[in-house]
């Protein structure tokens, strides 16, 4: 029991490090986008995963928020491909997946080359692209060896990295 709880308390130890590695006022801030976003918690592990330096700029944010997303979409694609490979009934629906994340990544794409130009009010063009894929990839359909469609998630976080986006993106731009 003793030993169990030791290891408990080294977990929540590491936790906490991770989280105290960002100054309060950049905790705040983080708080404030994420609290604007439909899952909370994956927004915040996603800067505090990212954040290179515990007091960032808000360039640094964006930077964050445009690379991860990319990352993300482009993974998507992948794992979409993967699933494709042992379809059943449920391919078409996965096709019309594929192609919406290809239109989600192309998005995201142009989006981080967008930051590296400096053109932050462009990324905010994109989110309707974003939202168009999103909007295509429908999850009502089952995906053989899970118990709930894989791509629900995908979606739901998909949001998140594109409502972060816009909000990082304004602050940044403003
Ligand atoms: C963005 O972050 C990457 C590391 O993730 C870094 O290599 C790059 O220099 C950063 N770009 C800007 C403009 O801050
Ligand atoms: C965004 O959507 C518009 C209209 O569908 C399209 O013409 C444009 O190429 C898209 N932009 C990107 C970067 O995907």
């Amino acid at each position: 029991m003793y030993r169990i709880l030791l290891i408990f308390s080294a977990i929540t130890l590491v936790c906490s490090v991770a989280e105290a590695r960002l100054d309060e006022k950049t905790q705040q801030t983080v708080n404030e986008i994420c609290k604007q976003t439909i899952d909370t918690k994956f927004c915040r592990a996603v800067f505090v995963k990212n954040l290179m330096t515990s007091s960032p700029s808000k360039n640094d944010l964006l930077n964050v928020t445009v690379t991860e997303a990319e990352r993300f979409s482009g993974n998507t694609c992948f794992f979409i491909s993967t699933l494709l490979r042992n379809a059943g009934d449920e391919r078409a629906d996965l096709q019309m997946c594929a192609e919406a994340y290809a239109i989600v990544d192309t998005a995201f794409t142009k989006a981080l080359s967008f930051f590296s130009q400096g053109l932050y009010d462009k990324i905010l063009n994109l989110e309707e692209n974003v939202s168009n894929g999103i909007g295509i990839c429908k999850t009502d359909f089952s995906v053989s060896g899970y118990e709930i469609n894989p791509l629900i998630e995908k979606n739901r976080e998909t949001m998140v990295l594109m409502a972060m986006e816009k909000i990082v993106g304004h602050m940044a731009s403003s």
